[in-house]
This record gives structure tokens, C-alpha cells and sequence, in this order.
């Protein structure tokens, strides 16, 4: 059997149907939006590894360091067989784990990025062949089914991405991560921290214009999908802080009064002059705000590090009794 399977946990045209929905309710809204997982094609996810290296920032190093030196805890406490990593991208930071849990058995990336799976368990495989990578192609917000591996499981849910997805949808997803989940089985969830709100905007609106690129490839992406007529270069990248929610919002502001062609959804998109389209939600966090909402999902906070200058966390939860 090959050490590398690929598994589409759904038929290859939902993806299209999901799209589709998402853009006709989005865009037809009186506050326009579009859920942030349309970024990642193969653009999208190059221009995300960069982003990830910019000294804007932050949270990828940050999160690194936790994992540098927490990784033999995180090994002790878990003992785990099987990783599944959910949004596994790249798999970068993933080594570090990987390297200090030598009992794993299976590891099983989870990606909306078919392009971003392949190239990760090459990498992966070359450096520890005999692993059993099982990589799905899946949207790990509409429930999850796993390939049988051997316990204990720790499921890890990185980067921070949590914080894209909705109060609502967050409650959802940490329920169906616990669905997962058998006594013995473990969850390291990584959260960006609250902080100064000029270090938080800097990290969503860089210097060098990576992640306004990265944000109007979106719209790439439905020139490409939908074939609509839209140009990126009619908008502007914006990102700010919401206090009340601690939250950074991405959004794209129309330069001037335009419309969005969408003729196989028979779709005419008005924008007026500076109207926006939010794009992403990417929340921030406090110690007990996690504890309180993994508590919900009948999960326990066992662990809680950050980094040495406290901008993000991990955290270790158990089932709850
Ligand atoms: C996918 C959660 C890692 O919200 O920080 C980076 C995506 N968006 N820059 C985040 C993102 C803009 C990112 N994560």
C-alpha cells in the first residue's frame, strides 16, 4: 500500500456548488461578504506562505516558538499515534511536532488546498518515510470523517485560524472537534492573542502589499471560477480592528461606483463608492474567552502557553468527564 493516500471527502463539484453559494448569498447581502476560505487556491496559498514570512507578521513565529519549545510537553502529554492536522497548509511548522512524537504512526493533513496537501506530504514523506500520510481534501467546518489510525489522537488546529471563523461557526466546529475526540485523545488549538491595535493592523496590512494581494486574490478567484467580471484593481485593501468583538476585519473597498458581473448567476453586483466587502474575520484572544469556549464544547483547558512576549497561544485540551 502506498505510504501517501489522498482522499476527497467530498465529490469533486461541490466545491464549485459551495463557491456559488457563498458568492450569490455574499454578494446579494446588505453588508457584503465572502467567507475567507476563497483565498486559498494555489495563488492563494503561495501568497499566504509569504505572508507568513513577512516581519509584519507576527503570529507564524510566535507560533513556531511555542511549538520549538513546547513540542517534548506537548509529546509527554499526549503520546500520540495519530496527528490530524486540520488546515495543515504547507505543514511547516508541523515538523516540530512531528519530529518530537517518534510513537506516530499516521499523520492526516486536512486542507481545502488540494495543491498545498501534495506538496506537503512529498516534503513530508521524503523526511520520514514509513509514516502513513493520509491527506483529505476537505472544509473542516462541515464536519469531519476520519480514516481508522491507531490512538491515541491529538488533532491540531494551528495558525490561529480559529479566529476566521464566527462566534457561532466556532461553536459548531470545537462540538465537532470534540465528536472527534475519545478519552485519551487531545486537541492543541492555536489562538493569536489581544494586543496593541497597531501591531494587530500591521500584521493584516504589511508594508510590502503581500496581503493585499493576498485579499484581492478572492476576486481572482471568481474572475477564474465564475468567470466574473470584476477587477482586482478597482478595489482597496483594508484592514481594522473592531475593539468590541477583538477582532481584525479584512475588507475590499470599491474605489469608485461599479458593478460585479456575474452572468451565471445572473448576478449584477452594484458597489457604491467606497462600499466594502468584508472578506476575513480573524479574532483575537484571551486565556479565559478559550477556556470558556472550549468548556462549551465539553472540552477542559489542560494547558496554556504563549510565546515569551505573550502575542499568541497554545493551548492543550482533554475531553471533559
Ligand atoms: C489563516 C488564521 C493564519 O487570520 O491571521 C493572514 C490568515 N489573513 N493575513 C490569519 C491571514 C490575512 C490567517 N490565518
Amino acid at each position: 500500500m502506498s505510504p501517501f493516500l489522498l482522499t476527497r471527502t467530498l465529490p469533486e463539484d461541490t466545491a464549485g456548488a459551495d463557491l456559488r453559494a457563498d458568492v450569490l448569498a455574499g454578494l446579494t447581502r446588505t453588508a457584503k461578504e465572502l467567507p475567507p476560505k476563497w483565498f486559498y487556491d494555489a495563488r492563494g496559498s503561495e501568497l499566504f506562505e509569504e505572508i507568513t514570512r513577512l516581519p509584519d507578521y507576527y503570529p507564524t513565529r510566535a507560533e513556531r516558538e511555542i511549538l520549538i519549545a513546547r513540542a517534548p510537553d506537548i509529546a509527554a502529554a499526549t503520546g500520540a499515534r495519530t496527528l490530524v492536522e486540520l488546515g495543515s497548509g504547507s505543514s511547516e511548522k508541523t515538523r516540530h511536532l512531528l519530529d518530537a512524537l517518534p510513537a506516530l504512526h499516521s499523520y492526516v493533513p486536512v486542507d481545502v488546498s488540494e495543491s498545498a496537501l501534495t506538496g506537503a506530504a512529498e516534503a513530508l514523506l521524503a523526511e520520514r518515510p514509513g509514516l502513513h500520510v493520509h491527506a483529505l481534501i476537505a472544509d473542516f467546518t462541515r464536519g469531519l470523517a476520519l480514516p481508522g489510525s491507531p490512538g491515541p489522537r491529538l488533532v491540531a488546529f494551528l495558525g490561529g485560524t480559529i479566529g476566521n471563523l464566527l462566534p457561532a461557526e466556532r461553536a459548531l466546529f470545537l462540538r465537532s472537534v470534540r465528536a472527534l475526540l475519545e478519552p485519551g485523545d487531545a486537541l492543541l488549538l492555536g489562538t493569536d492573542l489581544v494586543k496593541n491595535e497597531e501591531v494587530l493592523v500591521r500584521a493584516y496590512d504589511d508594508a510590502t502589499g503581500v496581503t493585499a494581494a493576498f485579499n484581492k486574490n478572492v476576486l481572482n478567484v471568481l474572475a477564474r471560477e465564475l468567470d466574473a467580471d470584476v477587477d482586482p484593481a478597482d478595489f482597496d485593501h483594508v484592514a481594522l480592528w473592531d475593539p468590541e468583538r477583538e477582532w481584525i476585519e479584512m475588507r475590499l473597498r470599491a474605489r469608485s461606483a461599479l458593478t460585479v458581473k456575474i452572468p451565471e448567476l445572473d448576478l449584477v453586483v452594484p458597489f457604491e463608492e467606497g462600499e466594502e466587502l468584508r472578506t476575513e474575520v480573524s479574532a483575537k484572544f484571551r486565556r479565559e474567552g478559550v477556556r470558556g469556549e472550549l468548556a462549551d464544547a465539553g472540552l477542559d483547558l489542560t494547558e496554556w502557553w504563549t510565546d515569551a512576549a505573550g502575542r499568541f497561544a497554545l493551548s492543550l485540551a482533554t475531553v471533559g468527564p
